[in-house]
């Protein structure tokens, strides 16, 4: 039975203080649930973020990491750093670094290999622009994101992968995709792994929604078949709203 998961992007919010106190309130209302809980805080909070969840169920992702094992990469942070600090889940491919950092489906492809070989678990993002839903090409658009940067892994490496479609039109616009909307392209993505892996490796894939996922439009979502979870921008930064997404799956 695949996993559901809940998971909170934090992108660049909440200083040292900030965070101490939405972990805090989120551990104490954290309800009974049989989703998995993630949040993702800056890499300057993720040692605090480990040691204030030590003794909860809320994991640590990271947000980012570099395919190097160290060297000159000024600014950056390795898997090894990562997993040094017990953080051993990182989202790689989120659409802000795409857009913001150049970064294509080759230099992620080198970067889930370097999270892998590390048995790192990965949120692995992608999705269409706007006008590329418009022209009616999202369909191609998310095959070739993932088949560029997963399809040459080994079908043992899929029990490492979250999937996380977040059509760019619906991140931090509140332009939500609709629950139907959501099932078609996480249908078809599962499909494409079938056809490629086979059904014994694509039943086992949570695929994640994100995109202007709410308290309350998520319980919709979360409802479809093949929408395992949510990756949450805006609302994870909310400890109340982040509860209620939690509490819908
Ligand atoms: O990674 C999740 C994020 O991109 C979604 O943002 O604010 O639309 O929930 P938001």
């Amino acid at each position: 039975m695949r996993k559901k998961i809940v998971a909170g992007n934090w992108k660049m919010n909440n200083n040292l203080e900030q965070t101490e106190a939405l972990l805090s309130e989120l551990s104490a209302k954290l309800p009974d649930t049989h989703a998995e809980v993630v949040v993702a805080p800056t890499f300057v909070n993720l040692t605090t973020a480990q040691r204030n969840l030590q003794s909860s169920a809320i994991k640590v992702a990271a947000q980012n990491m570099h395919f190097a094992e160290s060297g000159a990469y000024t600014g950056e942070i390795s898997a090894d750093m990562l997993m040094n600090i017990h953080v051993d889940t990182v989202i790689l491919g989120h659409s802000e670094r795409r857009a913001y950092f150049g970064e294509d489906d080759a230099l992620l492809s080198k970067k889930v290999q370097a999270a892998l070989e590390k048995d790192m678990t990965i949120i692995f993002c992608f999705g269409e622009e706007l006008e590329e839903r418009k022209s009616g090409n999202h369909f191609s658009v998310v095959e070739s994101q993932l088949k560029n940067a997963l399809f040459d892994l080994d079908a043992t490496a899929w029990k490492n992968i979250v999937l996380a479609y977040e059509p760019v039109w619906a991140i931090g616009t509140g332009e939500t995709a609709s629950p139907e909307q959501a099932q078609e392209m996480h249908a078809f993505i599962r499909k494409t792994i079938t056809d490629s892996y086979g059904a014994d490796i694509s039943d086992e894939v949570s695929i994640l929604y994100g995109g202007s996922v709410k308290p309350g439009n998520a319980g919709d979502i979360f409802g479809k078949p093949d929408v395992d979870g949510g990756l949450i921008g805006g609302a994870s930064l909310k400890a109340d709203d982040f509860i209620a997404i939690i509490k819908a799956i």
